[in-house]
């Protein structure tokens, strides 16, 4: 019978028996798979591991810290944080098109970690060393799906780690490869992740890019990020977290609305809550969430984000709508 701890112990020794005394690179996400991918090579190889975590300016509050400090502090990776924010704007300037925000953010994505494992492999090379290994946090379902063929990414262009230039080239280290999400999650804790990195619910890889309606600027991301991390704390106070599968919110940036608030008119912006139920996102149905937790979200973003003025809820199962709304 697998326990967690023998999951544990024979990913670690297969590990090192690949690896051997060369290195490895990872790319950090904030999520649950990289970060417990990272955390068994880490286990098994300590300091031949780097990590690499680009911050593109489109995560939510808090999350690059919860990289730099949490994960770290429990692990002791050795992390390079790769700023990237003005460069990923830059790109994304003008661009209101979904499918071109997700390419744009895949490209740059890829170029800026290119560009790290590129610094790496000098560095090693200096000592000389080699990188060897890239750390995927592919999961069993990934490897069923990709071999099966799945049709889901032609509806959105999804936005992984892959597609290196040949020049750089690397083995795969896959040690989530046998693994379910619940048993990434058992390995995780078992390995001593904080539970804010091991239950994090779903986030996608273009990341608030594509919960902006309309033309993502840095005013816009601060907009968003303030009420996302208003709704994710009323729900997580309500103890929501664990029933929910994800909530999105959404800042639809190029409507505006006309409200009242303080002593004056306003002509601000709407936000939409999009807390859905789902087993695998394959399929959604929208969450009922009770009133009073809906009602204190909608106070408190109102209250405390002058640019919004109303907040809204999307009641729609998917199909039709998809899950993100680009
Ligand atoms: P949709 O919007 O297609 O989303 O119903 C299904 C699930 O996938 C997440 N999602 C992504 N995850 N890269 C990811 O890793 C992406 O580009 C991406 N786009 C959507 C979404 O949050 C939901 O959980």
């Amino acid at each position: 019978r697998w326990t967690t701890s023998s999951i544990v112990e024979d990913t670690v020794a297969a590990i090192r028996e690949q690896v051997g005394d060369r290195r490895a690179i990872c790319a950090l996400s904030g999520g649950v798979d990289s970060a417990v991918a990272a955390a068994l090579v880490q286990r098994a190889i300590g300091d031949q591991l780097t990590c690499v975590f680009v911050d593109h300016g489109l995560l939510r509050a808090g999350e690059r810290a919860q990289v730099e400090r949490d994960f770290v502090a429990a692990t002791g990776v050795r992390l390079v944080v790769v700023d990237a924010v003005d460069r990923f704007l830059g790109e994304l300037a003008g661009v209101a098109d979904p499918e071109e925000k997700r390419k744009i953010v895949g490209r740059e994505f890829i170029r800026t970690f290119e560009q790290a494992a590129r610094d790496s492999q000098a560095e090693a090379g200096e000592a000389g060393e080699q990188v060897d290994f890239l750390v995927q946090g592919t999961l069993y379902p990934d490897v069923v799906e990709s071999g099966g063929g799945s049709g889901a990414s032609t509806i959105k262009s999804h936005h992984n780690v892959g597609g290196l230039p040949e020049d750089l080239q690397f083995g795969l280290v896959e040690p989530l490869r046998a693994l379910f999400k619940d048993e990434v999650r058992r390995v995780g804790l078992e390995l001593g992740l904080p539970e804010t990195i091991v239950h994090r619910q779903p986030f996608p890889g273009p990341g608030l890019a594509i919960r902006i309606i309309g033309e993502v600027t840095a005013q816009r991301l601060e907009t968003l990020r303030a009420a996302d991390s208003i709704a994710r704390e009323e729900l997580t106070a309500a103890g929501l977290d664990r029933d929910i599968w994800q909530c999105p919110v959404v800042l639809l940036a190029d409507v505006q609305s006309v409200g009242v608030q303080g002593d004056g008119r306003t002509y601000g912006h709407p936000v939409v809550l999009r807390p859905v139920s789902s087993e695998d996102a394959m399929t959604a149905d929208w969450t009922r969430l009770p009133y009073e937790v809906l009602e204190r979200v909608s106070t408190r973003i109102t209250n405390e984000v002058p640019e919004i003025n109303r907040v809204t809820v999307d009641v729609t199962s998917k199909p039709p709508g998809t899950i993100e709304w680009e």
